[in-house]
C-alpha cells in the first residue's frame, strides 16, 4: 500500500478489519518493523483523535513522529501552478512536499476543503500535488471529500458488534447475528462542514453492502444529497423515522449542502436524534466520528446512553491507523 485516500485504496475489506483487530489484541507485535522510519504528520486544520491516534499508532509500530501544523507554523502554500507568487503565499507545494518527503518514509496530510468551490474542493488538487512531490506513501488524514481512517474506524466498529470478521479474532464482540441494518443520518448543526465523512462513510457502507457485509440506509433533509459517486446502491429517503425503523447502527453526522455547495439549508428541527427517536430502532447502538456537538447534533441523553459506542469508536481510530502503517511500512520493507 502507498497510499490510503479512498475505499479503492484496500482489496478486501475483511481482511484489514481482521488486521485491525488483531493489532488491537496485540498492539506491539510488529514494534520491530517501523524501526528507524519516520511518519510526518502535516495538519492545516485542526485535529484530537487523528493527530493522537496516528501517531500512537506509529510508536506501536517503532517508527519515530513529526507533527508540522502548517496552518500555525509552517508558510503560507501555494498550490496553483503557473502563477507568479507576489501575494500572500510563501512557499510552493512542489518544495513543500518534496522537503517533507525527504525528511520522512511517510506522510499524512489533513486539508479541510474551503466550501466555496465544489470543483476544486472535489478536484482534490492539493492531495494530490502533495502525493506527487512527496514521492513517499501518502496518508489522508481528511481531505475535502474523504475520511479514510474514520471510516475504516467505523467498519472495524460495527465488526466488533457483527459477525462481519468471521469470529476470526478471539475476543471478538458478536452481538448482531445476521447482516446489520446500518443508517446514516443527517443531523443539526449551525456552521456549514464538509462533507468528506459522510461522502467517505457511504463510500465505505456501500462497498460493504456490494459485498453482502451490511445493509445501508441514507436519511437526510431535500437538498443534502451527497454526490453520487458515494451512495451507489444506498437507500436514500428523506424520512429519518422510516430509515431508523428497524436500525442496528444510527451514524449521526451534519453535512453542509452538496448540491447548493457549502450552504445550510434548514434548522434541521426534529433532526436531532434522541432517546424517543431511537425507540425505533432495533436497539440500534449510535456511532458519530466526534467532535459533536451536544444536544444540537445528538442528545446528551443518548451520548451518555448505554447504546453509544463513540468513545469505543474514537479508540479504534488507533487500530485503523496501525493497520494502514503497517501495510505501508511491509510495502516499503518488500521495495527495499
Ligand atoms: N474524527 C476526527 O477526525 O477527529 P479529529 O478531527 O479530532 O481528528
Amino acid at each position: 500500500m502507498d497510499q490510503f485516500f479512498s475505499v479503492q485504496d484496500v482489496d478486501n475489506l475483511e481482511e484489514i478489519v481482521a488486521e485491525a483487530l488483531a493489532l488491537k489484541a496485540n498492539p506491539y507485535a510488529y514494534k520491530e518493523l517501523g524501526k528507524n522510519k519516520m511518519l510526518g504528520l502535516v495538519f492545516l486544520n485542526p485535529s484530537l483523535r487523528t493527530r493522537l491516534s496516528t501517531q500512537k499508532a506509529a510508536i506501536n509500530l517503532g517508527m519515530e513522529v513529526m507533527v508540522m501544523n502548517m496552518d500555525k507554523d509552517g508558510w503560507a502554500l501555494e498550490t496553483r501552478d503557473g502563477v507568479v507568487m507576489n501575494g500572500t503565499t510563501v512557499e510552493h507545494i512542489r518544495e513543500a512536499a518534496a522537503v517533507m518527503g525527504s525528511y520522512c518514509d511517510i506522510l499524512g496530510i489533513r486539508s479541510f476543503p474551503g466550501l466555496k468551490d465544489r470543483d476544486e474542493d472535489y478536484s482534490e488538487d492539493l492531495f494530490k500535488k502533495f502525493r506527487k512531490y512527496a514521492a513517499v506513501p501518502v496518508i489522508s488524514l481528511e481531505t475535502g471529500t474523504r475520511h479514510p481512517l474514520q471510516s475504516l474506524t467505523d467498519l472495524i466498529t460495527i465488526s466488533e458488534h457483527t459477525a462481519l470478521t468471521s469470529g476470526e479474532i478471539e475476543d471478538h464482540l458478536t452481538s448482531i447475528p445476521g447482516k446489520p441494518k446500518v443508517v446514516l443520518t443527517w443531523a443539526p448543526h449551525i456552521k456549514p462542514l464538509p462533507q468528506a465523512v459522510p461522502n467517505s462513510f457511504a463510500e465505505w457502507m456501500s462497498r460493504a453492502q456490494a459485498e453482502g457485509l451490511v445493509d445501508f440506509t441514507i436519511t437526510h433533509p431535500k437538498g443534502y444529497e451527497l454526490d453520487p459517486q458515494f451512495t451507489q446502491g444506498a437507500y436514500i429517503t428523506h424520512q429519518q423515522d422510516e430509515a431508523l425503523k428497524g436500525a442496528d447502527f444510527v451514524y449521526v453526522k451534519n453535512w453542509s449542502s452538496y448540491s447548493d455547495y457549502g450552504k445550510i439549508l434548514t434548522d434541521g428541527e426534529g433532526w436531532m436524534p434522541t432517546n424517543a427517536k431511537l425507540g425505533l430502532t432495533n436497539d440500534a447502538m449510535i456511532m458519530h466520528c466526534l467532535p459533536v456537538r451536544r444536544d444540537l447534533e445528538l442528545a446528551s441523553e443518548v451520548l451518555d446512553g448505554p447504546n453509544s459506542l463513540v468513545i469505543q469508536e474514537a479508540g479504534n481510530r488507533l487500530w485503523a491507523a496501525q493497520a494502514v502503517l503497517k501495510r505501508m511500512l511491509e510495502s516499503l520493507k518488500r521495495k527495499g
